[in-house]
């Protein structure tokens, strides 16, 4: 049957808008990370939008942040900020700290005065965990520290158990070791 060839179609021409089609941006977990977005210098602006997901015909997305150019009109989070060149054709988009999660597709949208005005760039943003983050390092001591008393306490009580096994009715490891440090403590402490 055609069923497997046009699959293999549809992959193949699904697979560059799938990856790798969109500029990519890279940027680190708890770090700014700034996504380009530029137009020409000499044409009047009346709107830059700053959106999640690939821009639409007329839209830019779910909108994070939007702007008619002379103060920010709208933003989800204080973590947006859209250039301050502005009106000099820079129109980028800084996060200012980056989380895993905020990785994915990211529209610029920018409408300028006139007929035919208006630009759409879609970027990709990929952003790693950052290993220097405060948040993972404290984290990992944590972890540590506690991976560490688990293996000691584990450690303590087979030690009890081995030792109950081979003395059977006696004291635990613990008592023992205390009454062994007395014992020493008083014959130091003895006079001659
Ligand atoms: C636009 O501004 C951003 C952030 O200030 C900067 O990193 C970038 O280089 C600028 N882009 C251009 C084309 O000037």
């Amino acid at each position: 049957t055609m069923l497997p060839q046009i699959f293999i179609s549809a992959f193949v021409l699904l697979l560059p808008v799938a990856s790798g089609s969109f500029p990519e941006v890279y940027g680190m977990g708890g770090e700014p990370v700034t996504l380009p977005c530029s137009y020409p210098e000499s044409r009047a602006l009346s709107f830059v939008c700053w959106g999640r997901g690939e821009c639409a015909s007329d839209t830019c997305g779910q909108t994070l942040v939007w702007t008619d150019g002379n103060r920010i009109n709208y933003r989800t989070s204080s973590r947006y900020q859209i250039n301050a060149q502005l009106l000099q054709g820079n129109a980028s988009l800084t996060i200012d700290y980056a989380y895993v999660s905020d990785s994915g597709l990211y529209c610029c949208r920018v409408e300028m005065k006139g007929w035919d005005g208006v630009q759409t760039l879609t970027t990709s943003l990929q952003v790693q965990p950052g290993s220097n983050s405060t948040r993972t390092k404290g984290l990992a001591i944590g972890l540590s520290i506690f991976v560490l008393l688990l293996v000691l306490v584990s450690s303590l009580v087979v030690a009890n158990y081995i030792f109950m096994k081979k003395r059977p009715g006696s004291q635990s490891l613990v008592a023992f070791c205390v009454s062994k440090i007395r014992t020493l403590l008083n014959k130091e402490a003895a006079p001659r």
